[in-house]
């Protein structure tokens, strides 16, 4: 069963199937559009599949990633084909009142999670400006840093800590999360008896590594969480409370699911789809999760996975060189 590169359809339709994406590593690299990237979504678009980009990347607000990885890839995408690693976070901004984001350089994480509705954002910076340098010695930080802050009232409880993105103040991050866990209901500058008084903790994603136009991964938000966890045990001698977001977690495979629906239905396609494919380049994450929650997992060469032949530990359904070639691979199951 072949697949040409232009399929005659019915109606418009190739197959009852919808796809999920992953970012980096599988339509970008190291900043840059892949062709096959390029391809694969011009060629769904035009034969009106569903897919969602869904990426443990994040750091600003979808329509700001729609903007950027249409210029990159030179395909027409809008905020909802997106679901960031964060985007999930937007269910929760009932919940809390006052939170706290880490993660980024600049103003773009408050921002995201501010157009969320989250009522009350403060970040690494405020807390700098308000607590002066003793609160973390080891970075300077530019008048210009600080002109960003903005004041905030140390009485009122934070609530959560979101970290959005991979922080870039890594040092100053572990310790902001590492005195809020320890706290008397998320007050700065205090430490509870009972040592779980703290505010809930979320990280956006667990990728320990990602790939850039490095040679070799990268440490990623995984590893600031995991530094978290072994230094909060260290301290206290207990097992930090926290939430994981992003692949491979349940809860970012249910947030697509229903953006994957309301997008069927937006493109009046009848039938929910027959099969639902995640392309990805970590089988720690994209392979994993997706195989955990019934979609059929399809692992590419272009990213972090460089094996012979499949992922030992996560195998996926099918290895493809690269996205196109995934997709082709999917599509011939159901012609
Ligand atoms: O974990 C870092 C992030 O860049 C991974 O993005 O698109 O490969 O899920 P993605
Ligand atoms: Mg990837």
């Amino acid at each position: 069963r072949r697949l040409t590169t232009e399929v005659p359809v019915a109606g418009g339709r190739v197959a009852d199937v919808a796809f999920a994406f992953d970012i980096d590593g599988v339509l970008i690299r190291g900043g840059k559009g892949l062709t096959e990237g390029t391809k694969t979504l011009r060629y769904l678009q035009k034969h009106n599949i569903p897919f969602i980009l869904l990426t443990n990347g994040g750091g600003m607000h979808e329509t700001t990633r729609a903007e950027r990885l249409s210029n990159l890839l030179q395909v027409n995408l809008k905020e909802v084909d997106f679901c960031q690693s964060h985007t999930p976070f937007k269910n929760l901004k009932d919940k809390y009142k006052h939170i706290l984001v880490l993660g980024g350089s600049d103003d773009s994480v408050r921002k995201t999670a501010e157009m969320y509705g989250f009522p009350s954002v403060i970040n690494e910076l405020d807390v700098i400006a308000k607590r002066g340098t003793p609160f973390w010695p080891f970075t300077s930080f530019t008048e210009n840093d600080l002109k960003q802050a903005r004041d905030f009232d140390l009485n009122q409880p934070i609530e959560a800590v979101f970290t959005y993105v991979d922080p870039v103040r890594f040092g100053l991050d572990l310790q902001l999360v590492m005195e809020l866990a320890q706290s008397k209901n998320g007050i700065l500058g205090t430490v509870s008896e009972k040592g779980d008084e703290g505010p809930d903790i979320y990280y956006s994603n667990s990728d320990l590594v990602w790939p850039n136009e490095y040679p070799l991964p990268r440490l990623g938000q995984g590893a600031f969480a995991s530094c978290c966890e072994k230094i909060y045990n260290e301290l206290t001698g207990k097992q930090m409370k926290l939430t994981k977001y992003g692949k491979p977690h349940k809860v970012t495979y249910d947030y697509a699911t229903n953006i994957l629906e309301a997008k069927r239905k937006a493109l009046s396609i009848p039938n929910s789809p027959k099969e639902i494919f995640m392309v990805g380049d970590n089988p720690e994450s994209d392979i994993r999760g997706a195989n955990a929650y019934g979609w059929t997992s399809i692992l590419v060469r272009t990213g972090i996975f460089q094996g012979a032949d499949n992922s030992s530990k996560y195998p996926a359904k099918h290895v493809a060189k690269n996205v196109w070639e995934g997709m082709r691979w999917a599509l011939s199951r159901h012609v």
